[in-house]
C-alpha cells in the first residue's frame, strides 16, 4: 500500500555535507519526494515533533541538538513507505545499527543519527500535519 512518511535530515546530516548521499539512499529505493525544505527550527516545533518524548532524560540535549542548526524536512512516498525508510534508516543508536543502513554507516551516536523517519502510520499523519501543513 502506497504510504507517505516524514522525514528529518538532522542537522549533523546538513552539517557533515551528508544530505545529498542520504537523499540518494531514499531516492535510489524508489521513494518519491513529495516535499523538502531547509528549516532552522525553535524549540517549539521541537517539542511538538517530540511530543512523546519532551519528558524523557535524553530530551533536553535532544532538544538543543535538533534546534542547533538548519535540518531538512521531507515528505516521501512510495509503497510500505514507513518500513522502509525505518529500514533504511537502521537502528537509533548509530554505534549498534547494521552497516548498509543509513545510520550503520555514517552515525556512531545515539543522539546525533542523521535522520528520523516517522514509527507508524498515525506519527506519520500527525508529523507530516505538523510540518507541511499544506499537504
Ligand atoms: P529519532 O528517530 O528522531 O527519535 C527520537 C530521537 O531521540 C532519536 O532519533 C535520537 O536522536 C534520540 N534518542 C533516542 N534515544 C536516545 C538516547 N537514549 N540518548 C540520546 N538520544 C536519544
Amino acid at each position: 500500500m502506497s504510504q507517505r512518511t516524514l522525514v528529518l535530515l538532522k542537522p549533523d546530516t546538513v552539517r557533515r555535507g551528508l544530505v545529498g548521499q542520504v537523499l540518494s539512499r531514499l531516492e535510489a529505493k524508489g521513494l518519491a519526494l513529495v516535499a523538502m525544505e531547509l528549516r532552522t527550527i525553535d524549540a517549539a516545533q521541537a517539542d511538538r515533533h517530540y511530543a512523546e518524548h519532551v519528558e524523557r532524560d535524553f530530551y533536553p540535549p535532544l532538544r538543543d541538538f535538533v534546534t542547533s542548526g538548519p535540518l531538512v524536512a521531507l515528505v516521501v512516498e512510495g509503497d510500505e513507505a514507513i518500513e522502509v525508510v525505518r529500514a533504511l534508516n537502521g537502528a537509533t543508536d548509530g554505534r549498534k545499527a547494521a552497516p548498509g543502513t543509513i545510520r550503520g554507516d555514517l552515525s556512531l551516536s545515539n543522539r546525533e543519527n542523521l535522520v528520523h523517519g516517522s514509527d507508524s502510520p498515525e506519527s506519520a499523519e500527525r508529523e507530516i500535519g505538523l510540518w507541511f501543513p499544506h499537504l
